[in-house]
């Protein structure tokens, strides 16, 4: 193997200390002083390589090892660097780690390329702070506007915008974010599977054929707050009355639709949240996923018209938040054949697979030729302190892009 296996495992082991909820999972949101944290370390890293350290207007960090010709556009290997709230310690880092690591065995195989080579760790992917999901990579290949960047607002109302102004980075800039078609020469990701089948089956590794659409909606119920005590059953507007209601018919709508379509109400709001005020106001988000985003709208529609039916009667009313729509997306297939032959010829076992979860890859791969590895979840557990992948595991995710960006210079 070229990678080194220590090196990979410090820097994991590096990355977790900078965490918001230490014993509880790792909660690493963008922009806050865990960030800053890991940013460091990343930029502590890069500087003892023969690279160009920077960081782009939406706040991520990139390593740029310059090209023999470096006309031609960077292969990027990279992922997010945030997490959700409680999770693990390999839920994007493992894909920011494997960036790193390949320009360490460029540069400590005097490998020169033909394209430049850039690791990228990512900001805001999980959306965790400010539900305003792959936020780097929509900056890079879609272009953000700095309305969006004040629109998007945390629990203590504090905008993208402002978030990024007090860290250092100016948000009316961000469209120089953006990377246009031909920009990037391919975009590579290396992830946790984050699902049972690789362990279950044996494989060492997936080749990622395509990632499921995704789309996140904020669910607003407006009611009437009254005395819990005083106020009868028949004059209440209960808003959490009616959004019980709602949520406990979703996920009979996903399992009718098939197809694999899931859909979670991961977050639920009940204002003003007192034992005897009757709720006023209750906000939630619905997560609706599958290979075909016309699942996606079916399942979507019937929540909005059950939605519709209760408070055309109930009294209460709602208002709906369109927070993220990425629909199904093909990983680039001639990477993935690549990715493939060099496994074989590594004599690393791997099967093609769809991921159920989204990743930045989604976003890049409207644009740039992108392609994702992974790597397998114990258990199949992530998004929980339980996440775990043992760091051989890994390893063998990130010598095989390091033989395929070789190769991929080469074509
Ligand atoms: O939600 C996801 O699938 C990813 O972890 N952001
Ligand atoms: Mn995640
Ligand atoms: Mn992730």
């Amino acid at each position: 193997m070229k990678t080194n296996l220590s090196r990979i495992r410090k820097d994991l082991e590096s990355l977790s200390r900078f965490n918001a909820t230490p014993g509880k999972g790792l909660t690493r949101f963008s922009l806050t002083p865990e960030d800053r944290g890991a940013r460091d370390y990343l930029k502590s890293q890069l500087e003892k390589l023969d690279v160009m350290v920077y960081e782009d207007s939406a706040g991520s960090l990139f390593g740029r090892r310059e090209g023999t010709n470096p006309s031609l556009p960077p292969i990027m290997i990279g992922s997010h660097f945030d997490s959700v709230k409680n999770g693990g310690n390999f839920d994007g880092q493992a894909g920011v780690i494997a960036g790193l690591e390949v320009l360490r065995c460029l540069e400590e195989n005097n490998v020169p390329t033909a394209h430049p080579v850039e690791m990228a760790a990512m900001i805001e992917e999980e959306g965790g702070r400010f539900k305003s999901g792959v936020l780097a990579s929509r900056a890079m290949a879609m272009g953000l506007t700095l309305e969006e960047l004040k629109r998007h607002r945390d629990e203590d109302s504090i905008s993208i915008a402002e978030a990024m102004a007090s860290f250092g980075f100016d948000p009316s800039r961000i469209d120089e974010a953006r990377r246009n078609p031909g920009e990037i020469s391919a975009f590579l990701e290396l992830h946790i599977e984050q699902g049972p089948v690789l362990e279950k089956e044996g494989f060492e590794l997936g080749i990622v054929s395509s990632i499921v659409g995704t789309d996140l909606m904020g669910v607003n119920i407006q009611g009437r707050p009254d005395h819990a005590g005083t106020t009868p059953m028949d004059m209440r507007l209960d808003a959490l009355r009616t959004a019980a209601e709602v949520i406990a018919k979703i996920p009979s709508l996903a399992i009718e639709e098939g197809n694999g379509t899931v859909a979670t109400v991961g977050t639920l709001v009940v204002r003003p949240g007192a034992p005897n005020i009757v709720p006023g106001e209750v906000e939630f988000t619905l997560d609706t996923r599958s290979i075909q985003a016309s699942s996606i709208d079916k399942v979507k529609d019937r929540v909005i018209n059950i939605l519709e039916e209760k408070t055309r009667t109930d009294g209460t009313n709602f208002q709906l938040d369109q927070l993220l729509r990425v629909d199904p997306v093909a990983m680039d297939e001639e990477i993935g054949k690549e990715l493939r032959g060099q496994a074989k010829k590594l004599g690393f076992s791997c099967r093609t697979m769809i991921s159920g979860a989204g990743h930045d890859a989604m976003v890049m791969a409207s644009v740039f030729p992108t392609a994702m590895v992974f790597v397998p979840s114990k258990g199949g557990r992530s998004h929980c302190p339980e996440e775990w992948t043992d760091y051989e595991e890994i390893q063998k995710g990130v010598e095989l892009l390091y033989h395929t960006v070789i190769e991929l210079d080469g074509r």
